[in-house]
């Protein structure tokens, strides 16, 4: 018996399997061995919401739920929060290594230099109803884009391939900043190449009648640090759903735009919008006891608090607590902000969410920020897809080096009614 492995006895047979263990793994291909006779199709595991199932082996992300460890390429996320940029470390995920400045500069000079959108791509966002909501735009844009560039499709190219990735880390934040404009009925501002990439961003969305627009400093770096943040969490809902349609060869606007929409549920993306709407709705500090209590009693969920992955304080939840002050140094202090605080007290000091691990996640403060910022609140999953955008194009293309991957296809156990024939209409019950 190898000493890395797993035996089981399937008492319906009484057979004994060793499967190989590896990286405390079993494969699950492995368990369809286990027959109870030649026609059996073999065992299979049931794992509702793959929570227990690696789907991929990679080399991007990794995290450490309980000690609340996130690192990129093996750098710690604090280290690159403090010290990198997004455009940087955007490299760094898609390539493994951090650039040296022969790479880095042109790398940035790409991705400026195509932040335009085609003039039709504009008139469809400008098709839009005044309150039509910017993801709802942005996972449409994003589709779109695919019509554009009909090349894409040719997804076995690598040069094929890095060029969509750069047009897409490129023109998100475009495509953000437009359906922003477009629900507040103002011009659209087109980008700046003058600019950083979230300088260029805050300009598109802000910038008025002014000849130059000039990002203010601290927001420009808060809002670089957010999306570093954001950048990738390795296989959670909306990149699962990336890798998914990737796995069929689709182009990667069509893959962006649906992992767009898984981002865009309140469980994932959405939650720092609900995180808003949840601090709007307790209004004052003197409201949380009650409104916990609610929690407790189930009648909802505390927006912002709790993790699949952290059984433990969220690592990026810290560095955009550092990053609120320096925001609200500049912005004044906001009411949300001390119903936060006073909710995060209080729940760390309860029972509930103490035995069951529950902590403030990424979303907790970010929409905070954002508020200050003056963004309105269904922007934030815009601002998370497009941090996010570029983990997604990293997994996306390891998925497409992988050998071992193949088009995604989960099996079933089939629960529902057996052979019955088909009654007319008017012999039905
Ligand atoms: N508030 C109150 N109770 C909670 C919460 C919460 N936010 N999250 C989990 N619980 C309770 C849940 O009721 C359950 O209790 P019990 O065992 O008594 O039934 C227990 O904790 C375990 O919950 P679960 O649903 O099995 O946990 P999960 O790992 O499947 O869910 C989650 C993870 C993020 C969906 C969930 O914590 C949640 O709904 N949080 C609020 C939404 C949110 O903030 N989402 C952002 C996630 S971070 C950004 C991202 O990656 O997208």
């Amino acid at each position: 018996m190898a000493e890395d492995s797993l035996s089981i006895t399937d008492q319906r047979t009484g057979q004994t399997y060793d499967l190989p263990v590896e990286q405390g793994t079993i494969r699950a291909m492995d368990l369809r061995q286990m027959k109870m006779d030649a026609d059996d199709f073999g065992m299979m595991s049931y794992d509702p919401a793959y929570k227990n199932t690696a789907s991929t082996q990679s080399t991007i992300t990794y995290i450490d739920g309980d000690k609340g460890i996130l690192r990129y390429r093996g750098y710690p996320i604090e280290q690159l929060a403090e010290k990198s940029s997004f455009l940087e470390v955007a490299y760094l995920l898609l390539f493994g290594e951090l650039p040296v400045s022969d790479e880095l500069d042109p790398w940035v000079h790409e991705i400026t230099h195509h932040t335009m959108l085609h003039e039709n791509l504009k008139s469809l966002i400008q098709a839009f109803r005044y309150d039509a909501h910017p993801m709802g735009m942005f996972i449409t844009s994003l589709a779109a884009l695919s019509t554009f560039y009909p090349n894409a499709r040719n997804v076995d190219d690598p040069a094929t391939r890095l060029r969509q990735i750069k047009r897409l880390i490129a023109k998100v934040p475009t495509i953000a900043a437009f359906s922003y404009r477009h629900i507040r009925g103002l011009p659209y501002v087109y980008p700046d190449n003058d600019l950083s990439y979230t300088g260029n961003f805050l300009s598109m969305m802000f910038k008025m009648s002014e000849s130059k627009y000039e990002p203010n400093p601290v927001l420009e770096h808060a809002l670089d640090v957010l999306f570093i943040l954001h950048a990738d969490h390795e296989q959670n809902c909306s990149t699962s759903v990336m890798r998914n349609i990737g796995s069929s060869k689709a182009d990667p606007y069509s893959a962006l735009a649906g992992a767009a929409a898984a981002l865009y549920g309140p469980l994932h993306g959405g939650a720092n919008e609900a995180v808003l709407r949840m601090l709007f709705e307790i209004g004052e500090v003197k409201s949380v006891p009650e409104y916990i209590k609610r929690v407790k009693d189930g009648d909802f969920r505390l927006m912002g608090f709790g993790h699949r992955v952290y059984k433990n304080y969220d690592p990026r939840a810290r560095i955009i607590k550092q990053v609120a002050d320096e925001v609200f140094e500049v912005t004044g202090r906001n009411t949300c902000l001390d119903v936060a605080i006073e909710l995060e007290r209080i729940a760390l000091e309860d029972e509930y969410f103490v035995s069951r691990k529950l902590y403030p996640n990424v979303d907790f403060y970010s929409g905070i920020i954002y508020q200050a910022m003056g963004l309105p609140v269904h922007m934030y999953p815009v601002l998370f897809a497009i941090g996010r955008t570029v983990g997604w194009l990293a997994q996306w293309q390891e998925l497409l080096e992988d050998p071992e991957q193949a088009i995604a296809r989960p099996r079933q156990i089939y629960i529902g009614e057996d052979e019955r024939s088909y009654v007319p209409i008017s012999k039905r019950a």
